[in-house]
């Protein structure tokens, strides 16, 4: 069991819910209702499950080149971010806190 923080655009509203280790981020957060839309089901090819680590948790979540690459394409992208299909949550991650972008929106960021 491990908890995730997720901190609104704004940064008024944080949750935090409890998940499995083993679980991905993407779908975690979908199941709180958080706005990402994942299009492409952890396919590396949208870029909309895009969410921004908190500086002190991103060190411990570096992105491979190829996530790097497709992140270029997220709208408001930060030197924090990352696709959250990809990250798999385990017991070392608890109490990771990542905020939801302003516009989850497509890859065009439309
Ligand atoms: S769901 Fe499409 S890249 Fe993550």
């Amino acid at each position: 069991m491990t908890r995730v923080r997720f901190v609104s655009a704004d940064g008024h509203k944080v949750s935090e819910v409890e998940a499995q280790a083993g679980e991905r981020l993407l779908d975690v957060a979908q199941a709180a209702g958080q706005p990402l839309e994942g299009t492409c089901e952890g396919q590396m090819a949208c870029s909309t499950c895009h969410v921004i680590v908190a500086a002190e948790d991103f060190g411990r979540l570096p992105p491979s080149e190829e996530e790097e690459d497709l992140l270029d394409l997220a709208a408001h992208v930060t030197r924090y971010s990352r696709l959250s299909c990809q990250i798999t949550l385990t017991a070392e991650l608890e109490r990771l806190t990542v905020s939801i972008p302003a516009a989850a929106h497509n890859m065009q960021g439309r």
